[in-house]
Parts: structure tokens; C-alpha cells; sequence
């Protein structure tokens, strides 16, 4: 039986997933989201074409190769639908090629509303969510009053659908305004046109694992933040890590194969929550700046800082990522020093070498490691014998301390700047 990979974020989301998936997907002849839903944005660059996926797998854009949002992936209707109509535009044939899991969560517009106005309530303790209705939906899923992609296909989902928002707004206010009728449009486009698409994907993957198809998971946020090990409140509500394909697919941890595990090299984060090396200073918005780092969801400016090595190891060992993959090292080509945070010093002098659970205790100052910068153009670089010593010191430096290699290098956002060692 063929085992399943899996491709994740080891850091706060946003390291490049999507692009990566696009890139290694030949190799496959399918590609799964597990979790998630439409917080995430995956941007694929090829050519003079770029796209931003929320729902649809990253997969989607080469031929041959199926695409399965899985049973724990959340979904809204009218993302998913917009998403199909910009893919078809572009001339990709989505229906021959997407199956959606019927046990995937629907969002709601009242869970929208619900993340919004919990988002309000929060004040300046927000999480910083995405609005997309994530935490919502999923609280509806483990309270099991949920509404799933397969119940679309029942005669009284109107009426489960009503019960349902008619409890969000009890909680929301009776007139809190809510449009209905653009989710339930979408709702009704997608069963026309997708119905028969909606599969038991748990029986499918298992079947194609047995006929030696190879799978690769498509992980969405980061590692850090897990609902369990990310820095809890300032999470998402879904397993990002590895073990989330296990229960976001229907498949045994016995089946799972190679674990890639990305990281930028440096380190950004989106909304509220600790960021050990986030530097509000120049460097940071020079980081920024290079680096794009602008939501791809929600359009909001990413927090920047040099990478943190102490996190960086506690998600390879919660994931196993047995293969690393370093990207937009680019954006530091013009950097004169760069720093590696190499272990955390608490106010009391002592140094933490392990992420800690409470978030007050993350009032550390990171001890950092210096590296000269390589002060080159590296965006044309196509082996790993091309790139400046400099960088490829640096790169040998976290492997020695990860213990894992780095056996793909990211230099540009198209398909054509990856170094595969
Ligand atoms: P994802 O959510 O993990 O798929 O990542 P995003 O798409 O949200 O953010 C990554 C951003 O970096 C996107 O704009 C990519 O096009 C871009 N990108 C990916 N890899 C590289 C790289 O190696 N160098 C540069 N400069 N940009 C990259
Ligand atoms: P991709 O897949 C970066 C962050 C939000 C917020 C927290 C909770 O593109 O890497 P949520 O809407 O999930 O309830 O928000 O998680 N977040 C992301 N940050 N990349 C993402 O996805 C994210 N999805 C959610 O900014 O801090
Ligand atoms: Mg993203």
C-alpha cells in the first residue's frame, strides 16, 4: 500500500505552501486539504499567471493530477464557488478534476457574523482572525450541531439550515442582518453542478492508497498555530500538524510517508499573539517590503522578524518533517547581517531552549547567532552549487541543528526558482 505525504507549514502560515504543493504535484496523482477552510490563501505563480487558492487544493493547475477537499476542511459555498469560476475562466477544467468530502463542515453566513462579532467583543485581546467564520464552524462541529457538505443533499436542509442560523441569531440579536440568499445562490449552484463530486473521500483515498496512487497532503495555516500546540488563544481551530491529515482524511498514522515541512527564511506572523522575533523596526519593514508580506486572505501587513530556531525544532519533532524546504531566502539577498534566533532568555537570565506553553512566559529576549550576508542576486539560481557560500553556510547551519535536510530551496515565487537539492 502506498503511504501518504504531506506538505505543512512549521511556522505561523503563509511560508509558501502553495506554491510548493504546485511545484511537487507532478510527482503526484493527487493532491488533499485536511483542514482549514478559507483562512488560508496558497499563491501560485507560473509564467506571467498568479492565482490565490482558499478551498481548492494547490493541485488544481496541473493536468492529471485529482484534487479532494477533505473531511476537515470547513467550507463556505460562496469562496468555493467564486474560487471554480476564476479557475474555469482561466481555462481549468475543475469538475473532472475536484472531489469534495461529504463530512466536510459548511460556514455559514451567521458564522461569519459570529466570528466577527466575537472578534469585537475581544477588544484589544482579539486574535486577529480572518472574518472567514472559521472558529465559529468549527465550535458548531465538536458541539455536533454542524451542518455538512453531504447534508446539502437531504429534502429538509432548508429547515436544518434555519434552525441552525436561527440559533446563531439568537445569540447575535433577531435583526442582525444576514444574507441568506447569496449563500443559499451558491449552495444551489454547487449541488447542480457538483453533487455528483461530493464523495465519501475517506474511502476513496484509502482505495486509491491500496492501488498505489500516490497522495500528497496539502497542510493550510502553520504549525504554530495549532489548536493544540500553537500559541493558545492566539490560534486557529484546526490541527495543523501532521496528525491533522490522519483525522482530516480518513487516514491511519501507519499510512503517513514523507512529512515536508516548510519554513520561510525568516519568520512572519498575521494577527494577534507572541512573536518572539518580530522586529518593529527598519529591518522588519525591509523585510516586509522584499518580502511582500501582505495578506494573501485578507490583505493585512504581515509581522516580520528573523527565523526562530527554538520554535522551528519544536515543530519538526511535533510533526516528524523528515524533509525540510527553506523558501524566499531572496528576500535577504541584500541583507549585510543576518540573525538566527538560537535559544530564548528569560527576564530571571535564564535561557529556554523549548517553546513555552503560557504566553506570558514568552516575555523573552531571543538570543540570536549572526551569519554575513551573501549580498547576491540568488532568484536565478538553479542548483545548490550556484548559490553563494554564505547562503549555503546558513542553510548547513540549520540543518546541523534541526538534524533534518534541506532538500528543496526556494529563491522566487514561480515554479522555476526552486532548487531541489
Ligand atoms: P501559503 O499560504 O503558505 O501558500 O503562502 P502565501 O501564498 O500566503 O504566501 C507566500 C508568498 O510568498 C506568496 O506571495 C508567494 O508567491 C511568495 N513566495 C513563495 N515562495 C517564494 C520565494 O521563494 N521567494 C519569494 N520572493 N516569494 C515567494
Ligand atoms: P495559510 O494557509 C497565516 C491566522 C489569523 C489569526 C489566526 C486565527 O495561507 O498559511 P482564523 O481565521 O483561522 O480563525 O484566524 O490564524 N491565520 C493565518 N495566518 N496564514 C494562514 O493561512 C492563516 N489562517 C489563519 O491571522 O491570527
Ligand atoms: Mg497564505
Amino acid at each position: 500500500m502506498q503511504k501518504l505525504d504531506v506538505v505543512l507549514g512549521l511556522q505561523w502560515g503563509d511560508e509558501g505552501k502553495g506554491k510548493i504543493v504546485d511545484v511537487l504535484t507532478p510527482e503526484y496523482d493527487v493532491v488533499a486539504r485536511f483542514q482549514g477552510g478559507p483562512n488560508a490563501g496558497h499563491s501560485i505563480y507560473f509564467g506571467d499567471k498568479s492565482f490565490v487558492l482558499h478551498t481548492v487544493p494547490s493541485g488544481i493547475f496541473r493536468p492529471n493530477t485529482y484534487n479532494i477537499i477533505g473531511n476537515g476542511v470547513v467550507v463556505d459555498p460562496i469562496i468555493l464557488m467564486k474560487e471554480i469560476h476564476d479557475l474555469e475562466q482561466m481555462g481549468v477544467d475543475v469538475k473532472s478534476k475536484l472531489y469534495i468530502s461529504k463530512r466536510a463542515h459548511l460556514i455559514l453566513p451567521t458564522h461569519r457574523l459570529l466570528d466577527v462579532a466575537s472578534e469585537k467583543a475581544k477588544g484589544d485581546k482579539k486574535v486577529g482572525t480572518t472574518g472567514k467564520g472559521i472558529g465559529p464552524t468549527y465550535t458548531d462541529k465538536i458541539a455536533r450541531v454542524g451542518l455538512r457538505m453531504g447534508d446539502l443533499l437531504l429534502p429538509d436542509f432548508k429547515e436544518r439550515y434555519d434552525a441552525l442560523t436561527n440559533e446563531h441569531l439568537a445569540r447575535m440579536g433577531k435583526d442582525t442582518a444576514v444574507d441568506h440568499e447569496e449563500w443559499l445562490n451558491a449552495v444551489k449552484e454547487l449541488v447542480e453542478k457538483f453533487k455528483d463530486n461530493f464523495v465519501e473521500s475517506e474511502i476513496v483515498v484509502n482505495k486509491w492508497l491500496q492501488e498505489d496512487k500516490r497522495i500528497l497532503a496539502e497542510g493550510a495555516q502553520g504549525s504554530l498555530l495549532d489548536i493544540d500546540f500553537g500559541s493558545y488563544p492566539f490560534v486557529t481551530s484546526s490541527n495543523t500538524l501532521c496528525a491533522g491529515a490522519c483525522t482530516g482524511l480518513g487516514v491511519a498514522p501507519s499510512h503517513i510517508g514523507k512529512v515536508y515541512g516548510i519554513f520561510k527564511a525568516y519568520c512572519t506572523r498575521v494577527g494577534s499573539g507572541p512573536f518572539p522575533t518580530e522586529l518593529n523596526d527598519e529591518t522588519g519593514e525591509q523585510l516586509r517590503r522584499l518580502g511582500h508580506e501582505f495578506g494573501a486572505t485578507t490583505g493585512r501587513p504581515r509581522r516580520c522578524g528573523w527565523l526562530d530556531l527554538v520554535a522551528l525544532k519544536h515543530t519538526i519533532t511535533l510533526n516528524a518533517a523528515n524533509s525540510l524546504i527553506m523558501m524566499k531566502s531572496d528576500v535577504l539577498d541584500g541583507f549585510d547581517t543576518i540573525k538566527v534566533c538560537v535559544g530564548y532568555q528569560t527576564k530571571d537570565g535564564k535561557t529556554l531552549d523549548y517553546f513555552p506553553m503560557y504566553v506570558e512566559e514568552m516575555d523573552i529576549t531571543p538570543v540570536y547567532k549572526e551569519f554575513p550576508g551573501w549580498k547576491t542576486d540568488t532568484t536565478s539560481c538553479r542548483s545548490y552549487d550556484e548559490l553563494p557560500k554564505e547562503l549555503r553556510d546558513y542553510i548547513e547551519f540549520i540543518e546541523k541543528e534541526t538534524g533534518v535536510s534541506i532538500d528543496i530551496v526556494s529563491v522566487g515565487p514561480n515554479r522555476d526558482n526552486t532548487i531541489v537539492r
